[in-house]
C-alpha cells in the first residue's frame, strides 16, 4: 500500500496516527466545558421565545399580540414585518422566512419573537398569541406530494444504458415499494443563539452551529447589514449531526434581530419540544423499485423512483436527494440503471442534514432488494451481496460516471466475514431457529461504500491559521467547527506533527468568522480532511521559516532540518523549540501564517448528474446478529462485528468513537425511532417520551468495532479516511438481520414486508403478513 514519502518520514513525529483523548475530554467530564448556554451572561441581557404556527397550512391577516405585550416581563414582540432587511434564512433557495408572513406552512412555524426578562416569562407569553387562521388543504406525506405534483424542486433523473431493455431481458424480476422514516438528529444541546450588539451596528453572535459562515450571511440579510458588521462565534456544540448546518440560521436570525432593535444582548434557547417542532429532521424516503436478476443473483437492471419529505422549503434537500442518487449503488455495479428522485413539498418542518445526507436512503433501498433477490433465489444474502460488487479493474464506473479507483470492499468484506464467523453462525441460528417456535435469530452482513467531499464541488475549501507565540505555545484556528467528532483533536495533532511538538502545548481557540473567513460548514464528513490539511498548510509554512532561519544559525542544509520531541534538530545540534522560536522572533522572523487547502480532482455536472463528486471512497462492513420474539415483536442485537476503512487513521480511539456511535445512532433510525405527524400535521413525537432513541441498554453486550488496515490512495491528509458520516450505515445489518429473524417464521420463503423504522409494533404486523402467505 501507499508508504509516506520522504518528506514525511523526515518529520515524523507520534502526534499523528495514535490513540489520544479527545481534547476537551476531560472538561466535558468534570462539566467544565463551556457550551453557548455556559457562556457568562452580559450585562442587560434578555430572553426570547418563538410563537409558533398551530396549523399546518393557511392565511392569516394579522396577529393579535395584546395579550403578548401584557405578559409578565415582556419588553417587546417583533413579527415579520420589524425585520430591518431580509426576512429570510433559506440557504440556497430563499424560500424559508425567519418569520410567517401571511402564510403559514406547517404546525410549528415561527411567527414571532418575544423578548421577556426571563426564559420563562418569554416562553409563556409566546402562547398568548391569537391568530385568525383561514386553513388552506395541507399535504402531509411524500406519496401526496407526489400525487399533487408538489415538489420543491424539479425531479431529477439519473440514467445509464438501457435499463428498460435489460429488465425486460432479464430472467427474473423483483417489484416492489419500501418506506423508510426520517430521524431527528437529537442533538443533547439544542438550538441556541446569543446575540450581544457592537458598535456602530456591529453584532455579535455566539451560537451552535456547524457554519459560522453561513449564519453570517443570514444575520447580514436580516439586519440589512454586511458581513463585516457580523461576528459569529462558536466554540462547540453538544452535537450536531447536520441539524445545525443551515437550521441553526432561524436562531440566529430571530435574536440578532430582537437584539438589534433593542439594542441590547438577546438569547433565544430552543425548549426540546420546540426545538423539535420547529426544526427539521432527516428525510423520510418512499421507493417504488423494479429490478431483473440473473440465475446467480447478478442484477442487469435496475430502476427506482425515489421521493423524499421535503417539508414545506427546499432547505437542503436537493444536495441531500443527490447524494441519495450516488448512493443508490452502495457497493454494487449497476450496468443499466435508472434513478429517479424528487423533493416532496409537504406541511411539515424543513428537512435537513443528517449524517449521511441522503446516503444512507439511497444505499437502503439497493440493500433491500438484494435481500429480497437472496430470499427469492434461496441463497444466502451475502452471496449477492459479493457477486454485485464493484470490480477492481472492470466494472468500476459508478452510475455517475466516476471510477471506483480504490476498491476495498472485497478484502475488506472477506476479513469481516473471516473474523466474525459468519458462516458457522449462519448454520447455528439455524439450527437454533428449527428448534426454536416463538425466538427466532437473524444474522445479516451488509457493506458500505461511501464518498467523500462535498457534492456541491465549491463548498470544499479550508482555510485555517497558526500562531507561534514566542514562549512556543501554539494558537489554532480553522474553519472547522466542533461537535464532539474531534476535529480539534485532529487538527491538534496534525500541527503539532509538522511543528514536531506535543500536542500539550497545542491549543485551538473558537471558530470566529473574523479569523478565517468565507469557511464551509463542517459536513460531508470532510471536517478533518479540509480542516487538517489547511493547518498542516499553515504549520508546513511556519516550519519552513523557522527550518531556514535554523540552517543560518548553525549550518546546514535548511531541507535536512527535523522538527521532533519538542525540538529543532539542525547540524548536529539540538535545541527546544521555544529557543529556536525565542531567537527567531529577535531575527524579526514571521512566526504565524495562514493556510488553505481545496481538494482537487472534483467536478459535477448537476444537469446530466454526472463527474467526479467525490474525492474518494470510504468503506466498511458489519454483522448484527439479533433475536425476535415473534409474539411480541420485541428484538435484541446480540452481538455487532463492525470493520471500518479510516485509512491510516489520524486518531484510532475517537474513529472507533465515531463508528460505535455512528452505528447505535443509525440502528436508532431503523429500528426505534419513529417520527408520528397527527391527522393536522401535528408532529406528536416531539419529546424524548414518545421520540425513542437508543440507550445504552440498547447497545450490543458483544459489540467488536475495528479499524480496516489501509491507507488512502487519495493523497489526503497523512492518508486517512473520513469517519464522521460512513458509519452510519452499517447497522443496516440489524435491520436486515431483524428481517432475516421474521422471515425464519416462514422458513425463509416469502420476502417479510418491513418498513423502517422496524418497531415492534411493525415487527409483529411484519410476522403477522409472513404466517399469513406462508400458511
Ligand atoms: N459526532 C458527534 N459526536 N457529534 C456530531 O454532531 N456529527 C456527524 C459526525 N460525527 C457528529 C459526529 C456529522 S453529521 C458529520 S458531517 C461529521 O461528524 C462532521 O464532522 P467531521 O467532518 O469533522 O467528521
Ligand atoms: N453533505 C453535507 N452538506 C452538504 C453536502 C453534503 O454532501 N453538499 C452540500 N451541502
Ligand atoms: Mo453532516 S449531515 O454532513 O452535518
Amino acid at each position: 500500500m501507499n508508504q509516506p514519502t520522504a518528506p514525511e518520514l523526515a518529520n515524523a513525529w507520534t502526534a499523528v496516527g495514535v490513540a489520544r483523548p479527545h481534547e476537551s475530554a476531560a472538561l466535558h467530564v468534570l462539566g467544565q466545558a463551556t457550551y453557548t448556554d455556559d457562556i457568562p451572561e452580559v450585562q442587560g441581557t434578555l430572553h426570547a421565545a418563538l410563537g409558533l404556527s398551530t396549523r399546518p397550512h393557511a392565511r392569516f391577516a394579522s396577529i393579535d399580540l395584546a395579550a403578548v405585550r401584557a405578559s409578565r416581563g415582556v419588553v417587546a414582540v417583533f413579527t415579520a414585518q420589524d425585520i430591518p432587511g431580509l426576512n429570510d434564512c433559506g440557504p440556497i433557495i430563499h424560500d424559508d422566512p425567519i418569520f410567517a408572513d401571511g402564510l403559514v406552512q406547517y404546525v410549528g412555524q415561527p411567527m414571532f419573537i418575544v423578548v421577556a426578562d426571563t426564559h420563562d416569562n418569554a416562553r409563556r407569553a409566546a402562547r398568548l398569541a391569537r391568530v385568525d387562521y383561514e386553513d388552506l388543504p395541507a399535504i402531509l406525506t411524500p406519496q401526496a406530494a407526489r400525487a399533487a405534483g408538489s415538489f420543491v424542486l424539479p425531479p431529477m433523473k439519473l440514467e445509464r444504458g438501457d435499463c428498460q431493455a435489460a429488465f425486460e431481458r432479464a430472467p427474473h424480476k423483483v417489484k416492489g415499494e419500501l418506506y423508510v422514516g426520517g430521524q431527528e438528529q437529537f442533538y443533547l444541546e439544542g438550538q441556541i443563539a446569543y446575540a450581544i450588539p457592537r458598535e456602530d451596528r456591529g453584532m455579535l453572535v455566539q451560537c451552535s452551529t456547524q457554519h459560522p459562515s453561513e449564519m453570517q450571511h443570514v444575520v447580514a440579510h436580516a439586519l440589512g447589514l454586511h458581513s463585516h458588521h457580523v461576528t459569529v462565534e462558536c466554540r462547540r456544540m453538544g452535537g450536531g449531526f447536520g441539524g445545525k448546518e443551515s437550521q441553526s440560521a432561524l436562531w440566529c436570525a430571530a435574536s440578532a434581530i430582537a437584539a438589534a432593535k433593542l439594542g441590547r444582548p438577546v438569547k433565544l434557547r430552543a425548549d426540546r419540544d420546540d426545538d423539535m417542532l420547529v426544526t427539521g429532521k432527516r428525510h423520510c424516503f418512499h421507493y417504488e423499485y423494479e429490478v431483473g436478476y440473473e440465475a446467480d443473483g447478478r442484477i442487469v437492471a435496475a430502476r427506482v423512483d425515489m421521493v423524499s419529505r421535503a417539508g414545506y422549503s427546499a432547505d437542503l434537500s436537493g444536495p441531500v436527494a443527490t447524494r441519495a442518487v450516488c448512493h443508490f449503488d452502495n457497493t454494487y455495479y449497476l450496468s443499466d440503471v435508472e434513478i429517479r428522485a424528487a423533493c416532496g413539498k409537504t406541511n411539515t418542518q424543513s428537512n435537513t442534514a443528517f449524517r449521511g445526507f441522503g446516503g444512507p436512503q439511497g444505499a437502503i433501498a439497493i440493500e433491500y432488494v438484494i435481500d429480497e433477490i437472496a430470499r427469492n433465489l434461496g441463497m444466502d444474502a451475502l452471496d449477492v451481496r459479493r457477486v454485485n460488487f464493484y470490480g477492481r479493474d472492470t466494472n468500476n464506473v459508478t452510475p455517475y460516471g466516476q471510477v471506483v479507483s480504490d476498491n476495498v470492499i472485497h478484502e475488506l468484506v472477506a476479513q469481516l466475514e473471516q473474523d466474525s464467523g459468519y458462516r458457522a453462525r449462519r448454520a447455528a441460528i439455524a439450527e437454533f431457529n428449527r428448534a426454536s417456535p416463538v425466538l427466532k435469530k437473524g444474522l445479516a452482513l451488509t457493506p458500505v461504500k461511501f464518498g467523500i467531499a462535498f457534492n456541491v464541488t465549491h463548498l470544499n475549501q479550508a482555510g485555517a491559521l497558526v500562531h507561534v507565540y514566542v514562549d512556543g505555545s501554539v494558537l489554532v484556528n480553522h474553519g472547522g467547527t466542533e461537535m464532539g467528532q474531534g476535529i480539534n483533536t485532529k487538527v491538534m495533532q496534525c500541527v503539532a506533527h509538522e511543528l514536531g511538538v506535543d500536542m500539550a502545548h497545542v491549543r485551538i481557540s473558537a471558530t470566529d468568522t473574523s479569523k478565517v473567513a468565507n469557511t464551509s460548514a463542517t459536513a460531508a464528513s470532510t471536517g478533518a480532511d479540509l480542516n487538517g490539511k489547511a493547518a498542516q498548510d499553515a504549520a508546513r509554512k511556519i516550519r519552513l521559516r523557522l527550518a531556514e532561519f535554523a540552517a543560518t544559525m548553525y549550518g546546514g542544509d535548511a531541507a535536512a532540518v527535523r522538527f521532533a520531541d519538542d525540538a529543532v534538530h539542525v547540524n548536529g545540534n539540538c535545541i527546544p523549540f521555544p529557543e529556536l522560536v525565542q531567537k527567531a522572533y529577535l531575527a524579526r522572523v514571521q512566526l504565524w501564517s495562514d493556510g488553505f487547502y481545496a481538494t482537487p480532482g472534483l467536478h459535477w455536472n448537476p444537469k446530466t448528474m454526472n463527474g467526479n463528486p467525490f474525492s474518494y471512497f470510504a468503506y466498511g462492513a458489519a454483522v448484527a446478529e439479533v433475536v425476535v420474539d415473534t409474539l411480541t415483536g420485541e428484538w435484541k442485537l446480540l452481538r455487532a462485528d463492525v470493520l471500518y476503512d479510516a485509512g491510516r487513521s489520524l486518531n484510532p480511539a475517537i474513529d472507533i468513537g465515531q463508528v460505535e456511535g455512528a452505528f447505535i445512532q443509525g440502528m436508532g433510525w431503523l429500528t426505534t425511532e419513529e417520527l408520528w405527524w397527527n391527522g393536522e400535521g401535528r408532529l406528536m413525537t416531539h419529546a424524548p417520551s414518545t421520540y425513542k432513541i437508543p440507550a445504552i441498554s440498547d447497545c450490543p453486550h458483544d459489540f467488536r468495532v475495528a479499524l480496516f488496515d489501509n491507507a488512502n490512495a487519495t493523497d489526503s491528509i497523512h492518508r486517512s479516511k473520513a469517519v464522521g458520516e460512513p458509519p452510519l450505515l452499517l447497522p443496516f445489518s440489524v435491520f436486515f438481520a431483524i428481517r432475516d429473524a421474521v422471515s425464519a417464521v416462514g422458513r425463509h420463503k416469502v420476502n417479510p414486508p418491513l418498513n423502517a423504522p422496524a418497531t415492534c409494533e411493525a415487527i409483529l404486523d411484519a410476522v403477522a403478513a409472513v404466517e399469513a402467505k406462508a400458511a
